[in-house]
């Protein structure tokens, strides 16, 4: 197999490793700044990741450089996909420069995870291995992270900071248990510089009920719908409350659909707008009680239907994934077709989706690990009201101290006008990003890079 490779990709293979149980399969490109494989994870259960190495590097005494993890939500959307090419990597998906990527404060790892999502995959299609729980994607990842770390020591003196988006954030937090635990048995060589949450669905509960009274202040229900909205909110409360998070589910996408009716299809990703071209396929789904399938891949569909309405035009993520950077990559199996969000993985996670992980971040907190909780102004879904009211919750003796402190206002380049405002109180920090939606990286670039910059004490100049 090592032989075939270096027979068939001599001009790009640098690197391919085949270890037993467990195989990593990598591939690396000529100059090395970027590297990609897979890792069996489980039996038959195979997960990819795809590492950029920063050409912005600093070497500073004090200051080490950063790596970041992004983890993508969904459940089920491709971080290789669209956190790469949609928000935060290299390149956008014409395949030219991102003058706002995150490259520029620190090294990119992206993963398509759960198994299951993008170009990871099990074999045979087998859907009894597809994770049921935050908990089991995070083994995984652990999984993915020891086989990434434990052979590479230059990676084991940047500190790694777990970033996440929505969905994502759930699997940040188990995962930064997970990693911590395995440090300390000795089975995994990684330095965690902390955890960053951005519009992250940690408490669900506190998100539905943030939605009404979010969008009667601001014209887009009426009371009527408010009082829709608030009871089955009540409705989400006690299912969560009797343990029955199948139902939750159910009732949350209920939830969105009467949301969606009530205040004529307002956007979940940004409350000022209307959802996206695609409403009258929505409609129609709606008018057949498709509620959960509509729930179920707006997040994904997002940004795709955004840059096709602004006129951005081309692009295609699902024409690259499946062309062009598949054929560059090379180790993607033929059979492999990457979507942007997969429903299977979804629907195994169903019984897990509407649980909070307040619990985690508490846990986080009192071992000291630093946790960033960042939200766009505009977000509805994970909207700020809803991460301010889990924040609340935290039992953390920090908590008073923090609500007591004033917040810092943030600005971008030469730019007078606030972007956004910083709180910190030991390791705690939250930021309020002014006009960005739930894609804060794609809706205000200039302040999230800054602000990542902050998060990971990247060496960058600023
Ligand atoms: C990036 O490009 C945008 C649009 O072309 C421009 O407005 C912005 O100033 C650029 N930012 C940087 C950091 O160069
Ligand atoms: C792709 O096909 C091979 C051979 O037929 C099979 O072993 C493998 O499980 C398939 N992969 C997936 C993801 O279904
Ligand atoms: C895998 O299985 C799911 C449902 O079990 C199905 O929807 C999907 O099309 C299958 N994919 C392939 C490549 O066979
Ligand atoms: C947490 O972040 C602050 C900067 O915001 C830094 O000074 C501190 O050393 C970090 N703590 C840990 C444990 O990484």
């Amino acid at each position: 197999m090592e032989n075939l490779c270096v027979l068939l990709f001599p001009f790009l293979l640098l690197a391919l490793l085949l270890h037993g149980p467990g195989s990593v399969t990598a591939l690396r490109n000529r100059d090395g700044s970027e590297e990609w494989g897979y890792v069996q994870v489980r039996p038959k259960a195979h997960m990819f990741w795809w590492l950029y190495t920063s050409p912005h590097r600093v070497e500073h005494p004090s200051k080490p450089w950063p790596i970041i993890l992004w983890l993508q939500g969904g459940p089920g959307a491709s971080g290789v996909g669209i956190g790469n090419f949609q928000e935060i990597g290299p390149l956008d998906t014409n395949l030219k420069p991102r003058n706002s990527t995150w490259l520029q404060k620190a090294d990119l790892l992206f993963v398509d995870n759960p198994v299951g999502t993008g170009y990871s995959f099990v074999e045979n299609n087998d859907s009894k291995l597809l994770a049921k729980t935050d908990e089991e994607a995070a083994i995984d990842l652990t999984t993915l992270l020891i086989h990434i770390f434990n052979r590479n020591q230059k990676l084991q003196k940047s500190p790694l900071f777990i970033v996440a988006e929505s969905y994502g954030g759930k699997y940040a937090v188990t995962l930064a248990l997970s990693a911590l635990k395995a440090i300390e048995d000795g089975k995994l060589k990684l330095n965690l510089g902390g955890v960053a949450l951005g519009d992250s669905w940690i408490s669900p509960e506190d998100f539905v009920f943030s939605w009404g009274p979010l969008l009667k202040d601001v014209s887009r229900l009426d009371d009527n719908g408010l009082q829709k909205s608030n009871n089955l909110a009540q409705k989400i409360r006690k299912q969560i409350g009797n343990g029955q998070f199948v139902e939750a589910t159910r009732s949350w996408s209920k939830l969105e659909s009467v949301i969606s009716s009530s205040s004529n299809n307002v956007d979940f990703y940004n409350f000022l707008q209307d959802a996206g071209s695609d409403s009258a396929t929505t409609s129609a789904m709606e008018g057949v009680g498709l509620h959960r399938e509509i729930a179920l891949t707006r997040y994904s569909n997002y940004l795709t239907s955004m840059r096709s309405s602004s006129g951005g035009g081309g692009g295609d993520l699902k024409t690259l994934l499946n062309g062009v950077i598949k054929r560059k990559l090379k180790i993607i199996p033929e059979n492999v077709t990457w979507r942007e969000q997969s429903r299977e993985v979804f629907r195994h996670l169903q019984a897990d989706f509407m649980k909070p992980r307040i619990n985690e971040v508490d846990k986080l907190l009192a071992k000291g690990v630093n946790v960033t909780v960042y939200n766009g102004q505009v977000d509805l879904i994970c909207a700020t009201k809803g991460a301010e009211a889990w924040v609340k919750k935290l039992k953390w003796k920090g908590l008073q101290s923090f609500m007591r402190k004033d917040r810092t206002a943030m600005y971008c380049e030469n730019d007078r006008k606030t972007k956004g405002f910083v709180k910190s109180y030991k390791n705690l920090h939250f930021y309020w990003i002014l006009g960005a939606g739930h894609f804060v990286p794609t809706d205000e670039p200039c302040v999230a890079l800054k602000m990542v910059g902050q998060i990971t004490q990247s060496p960058a100049p600023s």
